[in-house]
């Protein structure tokens, strides 16, 4: 497959950012705001215990209370072989309502359906539950001892879920053990929440035929389908998902939550509407959480720095059902990238995953199924490492990097990297930040005792999941899908098994089928997340639209223009040899005056039936070859303060090399919003838990999201190395600076603190803990 070898027309067009009305095609309707005559609210019962056994559920006050029709239980559910839900990694099921015990705190007990939101609120909360506490496991180590066993329910008996290796282990230990240096270090990548703007709910109802219309905040619609009808028994085509707007996702909005089966079931045994909205609360409390994961890193090196073997052993918190998203071969999802942008000789990668009673989820966070914990992982490792080796930390990066000839790369732990300039980007990024002078600066502010640090983040990323013989979710191939239809007067909509969130999917898709047809993007149609309509897709989640659906679209309109070319012959009175594409129209090679273009040919594959058949239609399922590797290089500045533990972030420059790039105004708002999100887990974020099991935030007041107060001021670049097997040469960019980030951030405030002698600290690094730290530096020094 050929790359194109010039770039997309629309790059390097700046876009004009307000005024340019041809780049706003989004429908601006979310699932709040429908509405259906003689529409019920549901509002769900949750545990206030974190672990306990439900002894008895009295649903007689809430039927007394107005407008209250109905109330469900778990048994009520089980009674109907709806009691469990099967979660999308295939492993383990989860309770719809909670059977015989609660879990985790905030656990859906009951639904409640009433004529009102209020009324279903006031339902809910005079459901009386009597709960016979149980001993809580709050935390993976406590869960590893099985002294409290979780989950009866499963035929293991034990909190122990999957152990998950890859990579050479014996092999490994024996080039750590005779590596001159080495460092191992534990890092928390702790629990986090997407929080996306709009919170998840849905509307379902049957309609006169007795099909299900289920409008729904889901990344994966089509997924969605199957999965009801595996679940419910109701024919796949009595299922119609509809996926409007969703106010974001970020892997929030893949699984299928119980709300959802709540609805649907409310809707079928009571007949009219049922609409179900999260709160915010019932989302940071209930629904996917992030991360999780405790990594023992280990870096073995020569004392010159060249890196000869790493070993990361996890344990991972999974919550009370193991919900996590990821394909069925990989458990702990793509945690394998965690070698980097760096040649290891030998690697070995280890998770263990642990039940605790806590709230399920473990989902993909912008990132490809663990990326982000892989990528943290190493990026600290390797500061840590030109630490000891006592080394800068550019420099030793620089030595260990897959040189630009050497791609396709096999890593150790099993990838092919398709394509980088890993040096390119990271000189890129040294000389926009000035690197040199930085230096002399921080050597100046040492030497006052000033606290200024300088972190690097140089990571490599790995997005576009299928290839369909490694990837699949509950079975179904990861490959996807586009169907473009090009009416007569030139103008055509394309469709696709993608769902964007917010990442201007309405745009870029446009572009890409104008690029390849020669046509106006404003008058391209684009439509996704109507499983009626569009074609079967995996939807849209760790960065795998442009890989994946984009090149669909491309192949798509590739297939159109060889129909074309034979009609375009047609009209020129010329055999198709003799008809060439350029410049955006066809030609009669060698005779630039003879041309038709792609309007003329789509008018006439619907009046001039001269040529076999009608119409200008294609359909085109992607199964990629390989994922792609963006890489990035990110550098954070920042000054801490000695006396009040506070953190400045000064500059933060992201470098970003994603491939031929469709859409720069649209990548350059991907890295902004994931470099907040990068900075908001490094700095602000974490979804706690106290020893009982409490969830500690359970609301923006305690779990803060940036404001543009809080954020700092973005400085964005980029390089290109086209992918060489994606039709456009373009990898995926979206979840890149969420995955980058974090490690850019600590790594800048462990520079800071380093003369005092501090080696790490776990995010987030709020003002406490870096207080504390230095406080707990100078009292060891003194
Ligand atoms: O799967 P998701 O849409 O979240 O991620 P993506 O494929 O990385 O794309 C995010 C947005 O950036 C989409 O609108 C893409 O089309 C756009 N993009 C681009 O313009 N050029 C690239 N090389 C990659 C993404």
């Amino acid at each position: 497959m050929s790359i194109q070898a010039k770039p997309l027309h629309s790059v390097g067009v700046p876009m004009k950012r307000k005024e340019d009305p041809r780049f706003i095609q989004g429908k601006g309707h979310y699932v709040d705001d429908l509405s259906f005559p003689g529409m019920l609210y549901l509002s769900l019962v949750r545990s206030t215990y974190p672990h306990a056994e439900i002894k008895n559920i009295d649903i007689s006050e809430a039927m007394k209370v107005p407008g209250v029709k109905a109330v469900i239980t778990g048994k009520d559910l089980e009674a109907a072989g709806l009691g469990w839900l099967p979660t999308f990694h295939g492993f383990d099921k989860q309770m719809v309502l909670a059977i015989g015990k609660v879990l985790f705190q905030y656990q859906e007990v009951a639904a409640v359906f009433a004529e009102t939101r209020a009324a279903a609120i006031d339902g809910a909360e005079a459901v009386q539950v009597d709960y016979a506490p149980l001993p809580v496991v709050a935390d993976p180590f406590t869960s590893k001892t099985d002294k409290v066993l979780l989950r009866p329910d499963r035929e293991a008996k034990t909190n122990h879920i999957f152990h998950w290796e890859v990579g050479d282990k014996e092999g490994t230990a024996r080039a750590m053990a005779s590596s001159p240096k080495r460092i191992k270090q534990r890092l928390w990548f702790q629990r986090c929440h997407p929080a996306p703007l709009e919170p998840c709910g849905c509307v379902a109802y049957f309609d006169a035929m007795g099909r299900l219309q289920f409008h729904v905040t889901s990344q994966a619609p089509h997924v969605y389908r199957t999965a009801l009808s595996l679940v419910t028994g109701i024919p796949e085509d009595k299922i119609h998902v509809m996926s409007p707007d969703l106010g974001g996702g970020f892997g929030n909005k893949v699984p299928v939550y119980p709300g959802y089966v709540c609805a649907i079931v409310g809707a079928l045994k009571i007949g009219r509407p049922v609409k179900w909205i999260e709160t915010r609360t019932e989302n940071l409390t209930s629904t996917g959480f992030a991360r999780d994961y405790h990594m023992d890193v280990e870096i073995g090196a020569t004392a010159d720095g060249q890196v000869t073997a790493l070993h990361v052993a996890t344990t991972a918190d999974h919550g009370a059902f193991d919900a996590a998203a990821d394909p069925s071969k990989y458990p702990a999802g793509i945690f394998g990238i965690v070698t980097g942008s760096y040649t290891f000789p030998v690697a070995h990668a280890e998770v263990d995953a642990y039940f605790t009673n806590k709230a399920p989820g473990g989902i993909a966070y912008r990132c490809s199924f663990r990326v982000t914990e892989a990528s943290y992982a190493i990026e600290r490792g390797m500061d840590i490492l030109a630490d000891e080796l006592g080394m800068d930390a550019v420099e030793l990066r620089k030595k260990n990097f897959i040189r630009k000839d050497q791609f396709p790369y096999p890593s150790a732990l099993g990838f092919t990297y398709d394509s980088g300039d890993y040096h390119k980007t990271l000189d890129v990024a040294l000389e926009k930040i000035g690197y040199t002078a930085l230096l002399k600066e921080q050597a100046e502010k040492r030497a006052r005792g000033e606290l200024m640090g300088i972190g690097f983040s140089t990571f490599t990323e790995v997005v576009g999941a299928g290839p369909s013989k490694h990837f699949d979710i509950l079975g179904i191939k990861m490959f996807d899908s586009a169907e473009i239809r090009i009416h007569p007067t030139g103008s055509g909509i394309v469709r696709a098994g993608t769902k964007s969130q917010g990442q201007g999917h309405e745009t870029t898709w446009a572009q890409i089928v104008a690029e390849e047809l020669g046509l106006d993007p404003q008058n391209i149609m684009v439509e996704e997340g109507d499983t009626d309509t569009a074609p079967y897709g995996l939807g849209t989640y760790a960065s795998r639209s442009t890989p994946v659906a984009g090149a669909a679209i491309t192949m798509a309109a590739r297939r159109i223009r060889e129909k074309a070319r034979k009609i375009a012959a047609h009209l020129l009175e010329v055999g198709e040899g003799d008809v060439e594409w350029t410049d955006y129209k066809f030609q009669v090679k060698g005779v630039p005056s003879k041309t038709v273009t792609m309007k003329q040919v789509a008018f006439a594959a619907y009046t001039d039936m001269a040529q076999n058949e009608p119409g200008l239609e294609a359909t085109y399922y992607y199964d990629p070859p390989n994922m792609t590797y963006p890489n990035g290089a990110y550098v954070a500045v920042v000054d801490v303060d000695r006396d009040t533990g506070e953190t400045k972030v000064r500059r933060f420059l992201a470098v970003d090399d994603c491939g031929i790039v469709i859409n720069p105004m649209i990548v350059e708002g991907q890295i902004h919003g994931g470099l907040t999100e990068g900075f908001a887990m490094a700095f602000i974020q974490e979804i706690q838990y106290d020893a009982e099991g409490n969830n500690l935030n359970t609301n923006f007041t305690d779990y803060l999201v940036p404001t543009t107060l809080e954020t700092p001021h973005w400085e964005t670049a980029n390089t290109v190395t086209a992918s060489p097997h994606h039709p456009m040469g373009a990898k995926g960019v979206g979840e890149s600076p969420n995955v980058g980030s974090p490690a850019a951030f600590v790594n800048a405030v462990i520079d800071a603190l380093s003369p005092l002698g501090v080696r790490h600290i776990d995010m987030p690094l709020t003002r406490d803990k870096v207080w504390r730290a230095i406080r707990d530096a100078e009292a060891k020094k003194a």
